[in-house]
Parts: structure tokens; C-alpha cells; sequence
């Protein structure tokens, strides 16, 4: 069935939301989405109430989907491709923050591993009132702006990229024995190139660690540096979400983070996630 959509710039530099999905015109619809998806990186995909096969499904389209979690959900148990996040405890009860601080800093989906995440899905089950938000950085837009002095300096740099030490910035404490076992620290370019469009850009967040063959004290004033850079409000979009909105995203050229602002004691924020795979950066 073939249906008309509509896609429109959120921001003068990514992000486009797309009007006129139904989950029966999605297939006809994917040359459209994967078109803009290339092109804005991040699709907001408005009143798209998909069930669990069709998200999945939806997802396979960019690629196989990632399997490895080592954080747990709120249950203690491990989470499935395609999984939720919510602030509920492990018996359903609205909990204040039951996976701790960690999606509140600026990150891209596993960065850790050898192969970071392609992109995410995230699909909005039940949202707050108000709040809520999702925010994104552009990090090709970033790269761009950046003096040219800081592009010569930075050029051919690689940075390493670190779960533990995630654990022991953002949510203050030391990994465990599993944890570090099953995430041995990765080095990435620091710049990296995108694999569609050629287009350079920074690789820095949560996970990113230090630069490879620089003393540390440079190595963290530069990272910070290039951090606060790229995430300076002129590259920022943050998502008000609406209910059944469905959003992914390009992990290989975008930061996001949760915000805190909803009263999370009070009530439920549930979304459907899932990540797909992606290539070693180059
Ligand atoms: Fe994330």
C-alpha cells in the first residue's frame, strides 16, 4: 500500500519528522525512510503505534540487532534485543530511577564495543504529562565549527573508549568483576568517518576515556575541551515526546541523553528500545 509521507527539518543542521507512516505502509515507505534517515540522522516518526514484531521489523531494516547488554534491567536480569526501559522497580511499581544516572550524560549507544551501535530505536509506550526529554548533539556539525588550528591538532588521534570508566564517573562506583571482564577497554579514531556519506565527526561521550600516546592531563583537557564543544547548545535538539512517537537514530555521528525533568516517583515512562549493530569506525 502506498502512502504519502512527509518529512520536515527539525533543525537547520539534522532531525527530520516524518508525518504519514501507518505500520501497514512502512515497508512500501522504507526507500523514503531510509533516504532521510541518511540525510537527517535522526527521523522522528509521529503517530506510528507499531506492535513488538513490527518495531523489530523495522529495525532489521538497517541491520542484525545487538544481543550483548551488560547492564541489567530492574529485575536483575539481562535485557533482549528488543527490551524496555522504564522507571518501574522489579515489581511494576513506579521507581524514582532504578538504572541509576548513566543516560543522563551524554553518550552514544555502545561506544565500548569493538563495533559500535549503527543506530537506535526508541518507541514511546507510555510518556509523562510533561517532560521526558530525549536530547541529541550533532557531532558532524560540531567537527565543522570546530577552529581549524583544533582539526590539524586532533587529525589521525585515537581515543580509548571504556564501560568501567563510565561506572566510575557518572554513576560513581567501581565495576564489577563480570563488568570489567566483559568489557575490555576499545580504541576508535577520535574522528571519525561516516561510512555512507564520507562526512567526518567527533566520537566523544560518557565512555571516552583518554587519547591514545597522550600524557593524561592533556589527554582529559583536550577530551573535555572537544566534550563541551559538541555539546554547546547550537548543536543540540531536544525531543518533547508525544504519545506513539517512534525515533531513531544514527549512533555513528549523534550524542543523546535523557534529561531529568519529569517527577519520576510519579509517573510512568516506558519505551520500547532496541540497537542495531554497527561496523568498526574508521
Ligand atoms: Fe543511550
Amino acid at each position: 500500500m502506498q502512502c504519502a509521507i512527509t518529512v520536515s527539518p527539525l533543525t537547520p543542521t539534522f532531525g527530520a519528522e516524518v508525518l504519514g507512516l501507518h505500520p501497514q505502509t512502512v515497508s512500501d515507505s522504507w526507500p523514503q525512510l531510509r533516504d532521510a534517515f541518511r540525510t537527517h540522522r535522526l527521523l522522528v516518526l509521529r503517530d506510528l503505534p507499531l506492535d513488538e514484531m513490527q518495531f523489530t521489523l523495522l529495525a532489521q531494516r538497517l541491520g542484525p540487532l545487538e544481543g550483548r547488554y551488560v547492564m541489567r534491567r530492574s529485575d536483575g536480569k539481562a535485557s533482549s534485543p528488543v527490551h524496555l526501559i522504564q522507571n518501574l522497580d522489579a515489581d511494576g511499581r513506579v521507581a524514582a530511577n532504578p538504572y541509576g544516572n548513566a543516560n543522563y550524560f551524554w553518550h552514544t549507544d555502545k561506544q565500548y564495543h569493538l563495533q559500535p551501535s549503527l543506530a537506535t530505536l526508541l518507541q514511546a509506550m507510555q510518556i509523562p504529562p510533561t517532560g521526558g526529554t530525549t536530547e541529541f548533539a550533532d557531532m558532524s556539525a560540531a567537527y565543522e565549527a570546530l577552529a581549524p588550528a583544533v582539526r590539524e591538532r586532533i587529525r589521525g588521534l585515537r581515543a580509548v573508549y571504556s564501560y568501567p570508566h563510565m561506572l566510575r564517573t557518572c554513576l560513581k562506583r567501581e565495576p564489577t568483576a563480570e563488568e570489567i571482564e566483559k568489557t575490555p577497554p576499545v580504541d576508535h579514531p577520535l574522528v571519525r568517518t561516516h561510512p555512507e556519506t564520507g562526512r567526518a565527526s567527533l566520537f566523544v561521550g560518557m565512555y571516552c576515556c583518554a587519547i591514545v600516546g597522550m600524557p593524561p592531563q592533556e589527554s582529559c583537557a583536550l577530551l573535555a575541551q572537544l566534550q563541551a564543544h559538541a555539546t554547546d547548545r547550537r548543536f543540540v535538539y531536544a525531543h518533547a515526546w508525544q504519545p506513539k512517537d517512534l525515533l531513531m537514530w544514527d549512533n555513528r555521528c549523534l550524542l543523546h541523553r535523557a534529561v531529568a525533568d519529569f517527577d519520576m516517583a510519579r509517573y510512568r515512562r516506558v519505551m520500547r528500545r532496541t540497537v542495531v549493530q554497527g561496523e568498526v569506525p574508521v
